[in-house]
């Protein structure tokens, strides 16, 4: 169990004070709960061992992961900066009254539109993926007579092992300039001399579920060779942004991130290189996304169905699925799920959990132990607070669940349950 769930003397489970049985009654099911004082726990742990004397440190929480107005303003009320990756990321952060100066504009193909936006909205820094991206860039700055900070994003080829769909660094992976190309080193150079650019530095992001920290250590190491390199040049990158990606538990198997020791190393190693070769780097930063959130979420279910198969296949049918946690069907995620109304109950069972989609791919738990189900029991699944909501879908016209944050026993609704006149609201008739 993470963070503030708790067993109370119903056998039940509880987060942030407040029973699961509790959040139902008042807020129905499929539900997502966020637990508020995972996340602030969370951020302080990175903030204590994501800090030098010497470099400025800054964390920016990568939105992708989860993102709502709500979920904005507790990005604020924890002062750290926001990376967005899309006009909607954007357009959601400037709802919410943060400080568009803190934003950090992401992605590989971004649309002319958004880059406006994002000028528009006087965010403080965009990632440039690309050579074309800077010349789109500059020519928009020109017209608008602005300047933006910019951090280039770079491939630095470091092979980190996970699942192939979230790799970012392999040599041919779609994101960034490889710093083994000489190019990059003439974009970096043209980028420094712009008018309306100020080329603050270089971005790298090696990929998501990480579980080996010396991924991370290396990518640290690399980067700062390659900050060298650039010097060389007589051009001084001020900031290094290492990117997210650190790994997280969801289920037997998993090994997390040891982030105290991750981010105290990676921060040990730029700081040593820094110092040893001279290299003026004034600020290392990091965008974690799922470490922060991840396990904050949990999805609350009502079992609505139970069936065993001709071959013993034991299956509880949930009022849920993949249209609200699309991850094991995308990446065969696991999850750890219970029955949160049988907590201490022997998990007798050996249960595959169903959605009510029309594919026999949706399933979220596949043959783990379980508590004996009867219809109407909970059924909730950890670890569902990043790429969860964000990942989304109406598929069969299924309603996407509202989203509460709790904490000390009250729970706050930030984003209502989708109705049905929502799903038709866009279709003409
Ligand atoms: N920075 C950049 C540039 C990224 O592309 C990402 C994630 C992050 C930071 C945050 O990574 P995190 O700390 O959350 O691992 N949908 C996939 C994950 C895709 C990650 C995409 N980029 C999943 O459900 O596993």
């Amino acid at each position: 169990m993470f963070g503030s769930q708790k067993i109370n003397e119903e056998n039940t489970l509880e987060i942030g004070g407040i029973s699961v049985t509790d959040l139902r009654e008042k807020y129905q099911t499929p539900l997502y709960v966020m637990d508020k004082k995972y996340i602030v726990d969370k951020v302080n742990l990175m903030k204590n061992n994501f800090k030098s004397d010497k470099i400025k440190t800054e964390i920016a929480y990568a939105s992708k992961a989860f993102l709502t107005v709500g979920m904005c303003k507790l990005v604020k009320e924890l002062d750290i900066s926001l990376d967005v990756v899309s006009g909607g990321e954007l357009y959601t952060a400037s709802k919410s009254g943060i400080d568009m100066k803190r934003v950090h504009f992401h992605g590989n193909s971004k649309s002319v539109k958004e880059i406006e936006m994002a000028l528009d909205l006087e965010i403080g820094t965009i990632i440039v993926d690309n050579h074309l991206e800077f010349e789109t860039l500059e020519r928009i700055c020109g017209e608008k007579n602005k300047k933006i900070d910019v951090i280039l994003r770079v491939n630095p080829g470091i092979d980190a092992h996970t699942h192939e769909y979230i790799q970012t660094t392999l040599h041919d992976s779609k994101f960034g300039e490889s710093i083994f190309m000489k190019e990059t080193m003439e974009l970096i150079k043209k980028m420094d001399k712009s008018d309306y650019i100020v080329f603050k530095g270089l971005h790298s992001h090696i990929g998501s579920q990480i579980s080996d920290h010396k991924s991370f250590l290396k990518a640290a190491e690399v980067m700062s060779d390659y900050i060298k390199e650039i010097l060389d040049e007589g051009i001084v990158v001020e900031v290094l942004n290492l990117g997210g990606g650190f790994g997280i538990f969801y289920a037997e198997g998993d090994v997390e991130v040891d982030l105290a020791l991750c981010l105290s190393s990676m921060v040990k190693i730029v700081e040593e290189i820094n110092e040893r070769k001279g290299l003026g780097i004034k600020e290392i930063q990091i965008e974690p996304g799922r470490s922060l959130v991840a396990n904050a979420g949990t999805t609350l279910y009502t079992v609505q169905g139970l069936k065993k198969t001709y071959t013993g296949k034991n299956y509880y049918f949930i009022d849920g699925g993949m249209t609200d946690n699309i991850r094991p069907a995308l990446y065969q995620a696991t999850y750890t799920g219970t029955i949160g109304n049988k907590m201490l109950d022997k998990k007798s069972e050996i249960a595959t959990i169903a959605g009510t989609c029309c594919e026999s791919g949706d399933l979220l738990i596949k043959d783990a132990p379980m508590q004996k189900a009867c219809i109407g029991d909970m059924l909730c699944i950890f670890g569902t607070g990043a790429y969860n909501y964000s990942m989304s879908s109406n598929y069969n016209r299924n309603l996407k669940p509202a989203v509460i944050m709790v904490e000390n026993g009250k729970a706050e609704l930030i984003v209502k349950r989708e109705t049905y006149e929502d799903l038709i609201r866009n279709d003409i008739y």
